[in-house]
């Protein structure tokens, strides 16, 4: 099928309230229409996500935001002109139009307008904004092409296939406080580049309660996974070990190795990072899944990130 016959086919499956998978440009995502909470609730069920853990809601157009939010704020309009569209969620006050089940009770609600065309046109084909999670199962490798849905999500109403997408980790997330902004979750638009917008608050975040799927544990693939260190390497068997590599060192102990950026580039490590978590998940050969370590600045920490939570269970079984 063409992609304009697919956009609008998946758009009046929104209209019926039933669940799409959709690509954005960070991953894919599997939205229903945001304020019907039945809708909604069929995400929950899918993902088997925990009540608790809050959807971020993707708009396609400014004036669609002004109903989702309880207080108009200059410096929403600031960041949104300067991120928007792009991988930027901004948690506010939420008016009455968003369902509880969205914001798991919350009085804020995360909202983003997605730089991906094909979401784009979804969105305003369905005429409505879309509630979306990451189109995995919950506490699962996020999908970063069709097939990563389809391999997690087979029971899903319908896929909209808009290739692989061009960011490859999920958006960063900040809460506005009266001071400036605090960031709930690192992602490839850094601290320092919302900092030129509005001054960052460094008072603490609690983090359980303002970003509440923040678990440490997550992007959890099947087999073992951990990050590189010397004395992992040092006394670990690697002959069935697949490595995730930035720098290209150190490979030649391993069964596979999937380099992630020819020329080096943070960037390119978010991009190909989860299919390298999938293609390694996938492989019958591999049963240790190990990830080179990046500095934690800038696109860095945002890489660090998944890479913590997604060995978080395994580190803690022990090496
Ligand atoms: O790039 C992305 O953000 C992708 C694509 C599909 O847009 N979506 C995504 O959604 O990563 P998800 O559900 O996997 O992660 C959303 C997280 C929640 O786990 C929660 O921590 C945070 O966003 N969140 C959502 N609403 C919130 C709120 N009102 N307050 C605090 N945190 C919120
Ligand atoms: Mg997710």
């Amino acid at each position: 099928m063409h992609l304009k016959d697919s956009i609008q086919k998946a758009a009046q499956y929104i209209r019926e309230g039933k669940v799409v998978a959709f690509p954005t440009e960070t991953v894919y995502g599997l939205g229903a229409n945001a304020l019907d909470p039945f809708a909604v609730a069929k995400i929950f069920e899918l993902k088997e996500r925990p009540s608790f853990d809050p959807l971020i809601v993707h708009i396609a157009a400014l004036s669609e935001l002004d109903a989702l939010i309880a207080e108009k704020d200059e410096r929403i309009y600031a960041l949104a002109e300067k991120f928007w569209p792009g991988p930027l969620t901004l948690v506010l006050p939420k008016s009455k139009l968003v369902p509880d089940l969205v914001t798991s009770g919350m009085a804020t609600v995360g909202i983003r307008m997605p730089a991906h065309p094909v979401a784009l046109e979804l969105i305003a084909a369905a005429q409505c904004p879309l509630a979306a999670p990451s189109a995995n199962k919950f506490g699962r490798i996020s999908p970063t092409t069709a097939a990563h849905v389809r391999k997690q999500l087979p029971e899903v109403d319908y896929i909209l296939d808009g290739g692989k997408t061009t960011v490859g980790i999920e958006s960063t997330i900040i809460r506005l406080t009266y001071k400036g902004f605090q960031l709930l979750r690192s992602g490839v638009i850094t601290q320092e580049e919302i900092a030129s917008i509005l001054p960052f608050d460094s008072s603490g975040v609690m983090e359980k309660s303002l970003a509440p799927g923040m678990l440490k544990s997550h992007y959890s693939p099947r087999k073992r996974m951990l990050i590189a260190d010397e004395k992992l390497l040092e006394t670990t068997d690697l002959s069935h070990a697949g490595l995730i590599s930035f720098t290209g060192k150190h490979t030649a102990p391993f069964k596979r190795v999937i380099e992630v950026s020819e020329r080096n580039d943070l960037r390119d490590y978010a991009v190909n990072l989860f299919a390298a978590m999938h293609s390694l998940e996938d492989d019958p050969e591999i049963d240790l899944i190990i990830a080179e370590a990046v500095a934690e600045t800038g696109i860095g920490k945002a890489i660090m990130d998944r890479l913590k939570k997604a060995e978080y269970d395994w580190r803690r079984m022990g090496l």
